[in-house]
This record gives C-alpha cells, structure tokens and sequence, in this order.
C-alpha cells in the first residue's frame, strides 16, 4: 500500500496514529538548530513532514537535499504542533518522519506551483501539467466535474437518455467555419467535425428517443475571445412532444438545480426579456441585468439646437451612471477611448455632469442650454451626483456601442459582482438575418428552427420581421445556451430553405436525410444546448473558459504543449492524396 491516508486529511483526532503520505514535495524549510520542515502535497492537501537532527540524523540529512516537487512516500507519527495554521486543515498536526523514500526526483519546475504563481501564461501553458497541479486550476475542474455529474442526474432522473453521435461528419449549418478531416478511404473527400450534434439528434427524435441529451465535444473554426474555444463542449438536449413553454421550464429547472447543488444558492424564476427589449434597452442579446442602467431615448429633445452631430443620427440614447459625477476629466476622457477603439467603433461620447449642487454642465455647451440639459436628465431620471452618459449614430450599431459602454461603466462603478447571479431567457430572436453585402437572408439559429406561427405569412413579404421560436439562457451577460423549437412538417422546412436561398438540389445535398427522415412521421421536438466550459466559468467567477479546461488552445488556436496544429509527414500526406501548397 502506497499511502494510509491523503495529505488533506489529518487532523489533531489522528494523533499518535502511525501512517503513511505519498505526495509531491511543495517547499522545504530548514529551520535553524537541526530542524527542517517539508510540505507534502497532493490533490487533498498539504501536510507538515517534520525532520529532527536530534530524533534521526540521518534522515534529517537527506530531507535537506529535497527538491521542489519531488514524489516522496514518508511514514511516521501523527503529533500536535506547537506553531499551529489555522488556514490548513491539516494545520494543526505534523508528521515526525521515521521513513523516508524516493519515489521520483523532479528537475526544477519553470514556475512555482503556488497559486500566485509566478510563471506567465505561456510558459503555464507549455507546461500545462504542472499548471494543473496548482489548487485554483485544479479545483476549476473538479468544479467542471461536478456540474457535469448533476448534470447527468437531474437529466437521467427525468428520462433523458445519454446517446453519442458522431464525430465524423458532414457540415452541419450551425454558420462557422467547419474543422475538416481528410479521408484517406475516399480520395479528395472530407469529414468535417460536428460544430454540434444538431441533425443527429432530431434524427434521434424521428427515431422516437423522446428525451435526449450528450455532454460532447463541439468544433467551430472561428476567430477566439475569452469566452470561445475552437472545441468546446456542450451539453446537448432535445425532447418531443414539447413546446416551448416545456422546453424554458424543464431547462431553467436544470440550471436551478445546478446552482443549488454545486454552489448552495437558490435562484429565483428566471424572466423572460425579448430580443427586441434586449436590443432596445440594453443593446445585446445577452445584457448583463445584475444592474440597471437602462438605455434612454432622447433624440426628440435634441433636435434643432444646430448639433449637427446628433441632428444627423438616426438615433441618440443615453444611460445614467449613479453617482458618477464626479468622474474626473481624465476617466472622461479614458471612456471616449474606449468606446473609440475599433473594436467598438464609436466615434465619439457626449456627456453631462449633474453636479451635487444641481447644475448640468456638459462637453456640448455651446448647443444646449441647462433647461435642455435638464430635460434629459429628467427623462434619465437622473439625480444630483449622476453622469449621463450620450452615443448617437445609426440605431442598430449606436446601441450596441452604448450597450459595451454601458458594461464598461457597469464593472467601473463595481456593479457587476462576480458572486451576484441574474439569469434570465431571452426569447422571440428574428428567424432570420439579413446580410446586406450579400443581400441575402441567413438563418439566425439554424435552419431548423420554426418561425412563430402567427408570423410565417411574413415569410413571403417581410422574411426579417418573422420572429422565430427561439431562445437563449443569459446569466450575467453571458449567452450559457440556446435553442429552439423545431421545424417537423417538411413543407414548411421546404419553404425556409427556399426562403434562405437554397435550391432544392441543394437542400436536398445538404440535408437530404433529414428531410427524408420528416417523411417518416416527425414528432414535434425542440431542444438547447448548453455552453458548458461558460457554464463552469461563470459558477468559477472566471474571465476565461480557458481556465476551466483541462487542456486549452491559446488565442492563435494552438496548442503549444503538444504543438499542434502542425505539418505532416510527406509519407502521411501521400497516403491521404493530398498536395500541399501554401498560398502567399
Ligand atoms: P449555439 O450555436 O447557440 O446552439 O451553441 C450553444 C451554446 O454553446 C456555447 N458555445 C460555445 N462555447 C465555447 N466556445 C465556442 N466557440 C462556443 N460556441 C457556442 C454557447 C452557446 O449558447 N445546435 C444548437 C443548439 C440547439 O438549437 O439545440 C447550437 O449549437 O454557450
């Protein structure tokens, strides 16, 4: 036997007991007058080896030449220490070691395995394993395991059966980029990896499995952010004979579920916000709702006061920072950058002080009077101490800069707490999507998603303002899933591909199966996914998913561990028929 008990177990009840440790060597501290004290870790804890010149010389000696993160295996007595931590659980005993081996020398690690590490983010990378060994990475994953065991329970518990799919597969139209595998059965052809099991599992439905769900891998070649990797996992559900109404409550009852059980807090009833709200007030889909701050239209009070700037914008809206008056010149400033960089493209911020004493000064002055001024902060229902804050532009893009304003100021005035959760679903997404370079409609889910049935005449004569059975699960302004309820009749599937400008060859290339499968007696179904690396990251209070995966890919898409992507053997390449050439 390799060890009696863990290092994270032993406590003052343990001593005078004789046992055995295995673990890996944290830190060695010599003490002065013969003492020495090691730290033995493993994934429990950490516990107090304890080295005496006077008790065995010996050993003493040679737990003076321990390196960092060697494996040892000690055996000795459990003791009460006299210089107690009271932060460790094991902190009040140490062991008296009268048995010391070996098991593994480690060269020594490229950065302290602490968990205020001193190594950067990629060297922790390239040595992920050692990464891994740190407590605030690892209890990352233990996290990720539970909430996917109750996961399993509270699906298994309701009927849901696990089934797996395919990894080997032809595109599916969730609307990335595929990751394509070469076939070497089949020259010149190609798999592409599932960006999701979208078709199998209504395919799954068809076939009469009623409730289904897969915790799976999913792959998507698109450009990376915190909140994206290129495989990532979900957890995938599907059910028949539901609508919609079915589908929020038996998913909002899961993430409940999960919170109480992985992190003991009570969630009370999700609300409902349609995309249109969203947009208009908060201009995401996904608005983060731990605070107000709601967007305020004030382009009618505005106008005719020679602004040129905001007399030519289709929109002016305005949020309400609480308190924020006292914003400094240089924080002023500081946020017109912000809403100035590219990735927000603003091109600029107007802004009103309504000072303690009641005035309103502005950056627009010249333009506006302080009865102006004071109409809107009235319609902001802004106080004394408040800073109002103004974008203008064309409607769509001026409120999704106000809305990455509003998040901006959000987290400066700390109103988004890590450990606050507002969830909520967000419904009625447009079915479809126009894009204006190519002129044409894009599904905004998927093609399968059902447009609401009082609005498929618009199909014909306003395809954008059809609205669809669709929904996504927010919490915190993070989009952790989405669904919706499925097109089963195959007449009206028909008639979104043509809507969405697929030929009937094309479609029937494309999705042939599964318009052959509706032939066969389709149940009603709908379904969601789960994000759940953003599940994990958000119950973690993590800014990245990465940190919640074992073995993540870097912001290029690689993974600088094991190299890859990388190039291939010409040997490899031949066999696979397959010429490369770079393009410059
Ligand atoms: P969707 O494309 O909305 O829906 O994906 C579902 C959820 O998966 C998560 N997600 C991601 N997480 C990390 N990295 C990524 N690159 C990434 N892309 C998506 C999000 C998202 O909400 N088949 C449909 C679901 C359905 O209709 O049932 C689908 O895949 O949290």
């Amino acid at each position: 036997m390799y060890r009696t008990h863990t290092c994270g177990e032993l406590n003052i009840a343990d001593a005078g007991k004789e046992v055995t440790l295995a673990g890996w060597v944290q830190a060695v501290r010599k003490l002065g007058g013969g003492v020495t004290f090691v730290d033995l870790r493993d994934r429990y804890g950490i516990t107090q080896l304890s080295f005496s010149k006077d008790i065995d010389n010996e050993l003493y000696e040679q737990s003076n030449r321990l390196g960092r993160e060697y494996v040892l295996q000690v055996t000795g007595k459990v003791e009460e220490r006299s210089n107690k931590n009271m932060n460790r659980s094991t902190g009040e005993i140490e062991i008296i070691v009268n048995k010391l081996v070996i098991l593994n020398t480690s060269e020594v690690p490229p950065f302290t395995i602490e968990d205020n590490t001193d190594g950067g983010d990629d060297v922790r990378m390239k040595y992920r394993y050692l990464d891994l060994r740190r407590d605030t990475v690892r209890h990352n994953l233990e996290l990720r395991h539970r909430i996917a065991f109750e996961t399993r329970r509270y699906l298994d518990e309701r009927q849901f059966l696990e089934v797996e799919t395919p990894v080997l597969i032809g595109s599916t139209p969730e609307g990335a980029r595929d990751f394509v595998v070469p076939s070497r059965m089949n020259p010149g052809e190609f798999y592409a990896l599932p960006q999701s099991p979208q078709l199998f599992k209504q395919l799954l439905m068809v076939s009469g499995f009623d409730r289904y769900f897969q915790i799976v891998k999913c792959f998507r070649d698109e450009d990376l952010r915190a909140d994206r990797q290129p495989e990532f996992t979900q957890i995938d559900c599907e059910m028949s004979y539901v609508n919609q109404e079915d589908v929020l409550n038996m998913f909002e009852g899961m993430t409940k579920h999960l919170f109480k059980k992985v992190k003991g807090i009570d969630i009370p009833d999700f609300p409902r916000m349609t995309y249109a709200h969203a947009i208009k007030y908060y201009g995401s889909d996904k608005p983060d709702t731990r605070f107000g701050m709601e967007f305020v239209e004030i382009k009618d009070l505005t106008e005719g006061k020679d602004f040129v700037v905001f007399d030519s914008s289709e929109y002016v809206g305005a949020i309400c920072a609480k308190g924020a008056a006292s914003y400094t010149r240089k924080q002023l400033d500081a946020l017109i950058d912000f809403v100035k960089r590219p990735q927000i493209g603003a091109k600029g911020l107007v802004y009103v002080r309504y000072e303690a004493d009641g005035s309103l000064k502005s950056s627009v002055d010249k333009f506006y009077a302080p009865e102006d001024l004071k109409k809107w902060a009235e319609r902001c229902q802004a106080q004394p101490g408040d800073l109002i804050l103004i974008i203008c532009g064309e409607t769509e893009k001026a409120q999704k800069q106000l809305g990455e304003l509003r998040l901006e100021v959000g987290s400066q005035l700390g109103l988004r707490n890590k450990d606050v959760f507002n969830c909520l679903w967000v419904v009625d997404f447009p079915l479809l999507e126009k894009d204006e370079e190519l002129g044409r409609f894009f599904a905004k889910h998927h093609p399968f998603t059902s447009p609401k049935e009082e609005d498929i005449p618009l199909l014909d004569t306003d395809p954008g303002a059809v609205r669809a059975n669709a929904y996504d699960m927010v919490i915190n302004g993070v989009e952790v899933g989405g669904g919706s309820v499925r097109i089963y009749n195959s007449q009206l599937q028909n008639k979104m591909f043509q809507v969405l400008g697929f030929t009937e060859e094309k479609a029937q290339a494309q999705f042939g199966f599964l318009m052959n499968a509706f032939k066969y007696g389709a149940p009603p179904h709908a379904g969601l996914a789960f994000g759940l690396d953003r599940l994990v990251s958000l119950f973690a209070g993590l800014d990245s998913i990465r940190d919640c995966i074992a073995f993540p890919k870097n912001n290029s898409g690689r993974d600088v561990m094991i190299d890859a992507p990388a190039v291939l053997d010409q040997s490899q390449l031949d066999e696979l028929n397959l010429k490369v050439e770079i393009k410059e």
